[in-house]
């Protein structure tokens, strides 16, 4: 579904991807870990087209994406909730939807598409005309989410979901993105520096280090991989 391939990004004259190799099947929930640094933020903003590759190719679903603008990558289904959530807090709950809506063509339908919505996040219909910035952090994940799934997404690409956020509303988030993945059928690419919930929930995994993908396996595999456990999940460098 999506292939990318020899991929690398600067920023000016710093390089943040040094050829990156990552594939992500129809159906999968492929998880990507790494230290604070190592380019995941870059690699997600690479495929939804906010930062451009220099080189190498994306394709989605085989098509070239690595030249679009944002919004056309948006139309072919790769929805993005970024890093740090960025919902609008001075505008209320319905109003993010709509605006997760409004960028899709195909979310014209607000009232079913905001429903499936509600129903991942009962939360969100309790606070419908309340302003996203009074909602608590795990709440304004879940209102990201869910603004991101109002543009009908066949890939949605999370970057960190659970920065922040307190643990039992990080189970419901990660409950929530297998839902959306086993449900709703949206092929997941998850960022995340919780290396454990990240892998547990994930079929397959990539080890982002400086820029490079340094080691690739089923989820599984990487939990039990030795340098995976010393470097991301005994309380080593996280
Ligand atoms: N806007 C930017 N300008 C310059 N350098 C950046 C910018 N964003 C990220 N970087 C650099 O690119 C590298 C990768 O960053 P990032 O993708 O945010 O890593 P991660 O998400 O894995 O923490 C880092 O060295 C970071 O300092
Ligand atoms: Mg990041």
């Amino acid at each position: 579904m999506l292939n990318i391939s020899k991929v690398e990004t600067f920023y000016g004259n710093i390089q943040a991807l040094r050829g990156v190799d990552v594939k992500v099947n129809d159906g999968e929930i492929v998880a990507l870990i790494g230290s604070n640094g190592a380019g995941k933020s870059t690699l997600l903003m690479t495929i939804s087209g906010v930062n451009k590759a220099a080189t190498g190719e994306i394709v989605f679903d085989k098509k070239d994406i690595s030249n679009l603008p944002p919004h056309d990558i948006v139309n072919l289904g790769i929805s993005q909730v970024p890093e740090g959530r960025r919902i609008f807090s001075r505008l209320t709950v319905e109003d993010n939807l709509r605006l997760g809506a409004s960028v899709n063509q195909k979310g014209k339908n607000f009232d079913q598409d905001a429903k499936e919505v509600y129903d991942l996040f009962p939360v969100l219909k309790d606070r419908l005309l309340q302003r996203g910035g009074t909602l608590s952090g795990g709440e304004q994940q879940m209102l990201a989410i869910g603004r991101a799934m109002m543009a009908r997404p066949r890939m949605l690409l999370l970057d960190e979901p659970s920065l922040g956020i307190a643990p039992k509303l990080v189970n419901q988030i990660f409950a929530s993105i297998k839902n959306i993945n086993k449900e709703k059928g949206v092929t997941v690419f998850l960022v995340e520096q919780n290396a454990k919930k990240a892998l547990e929930l994930a079929d397959r995994g990539y080890v982002l280090v400086n820029g490079n993908i340094n080691l690739e396996g089923s989820g599984k595999d990487l939990l039990n991989n030795p340098d995976v456990q010393a470097a991301y999940l005994e309380g080593g460098k996280k």
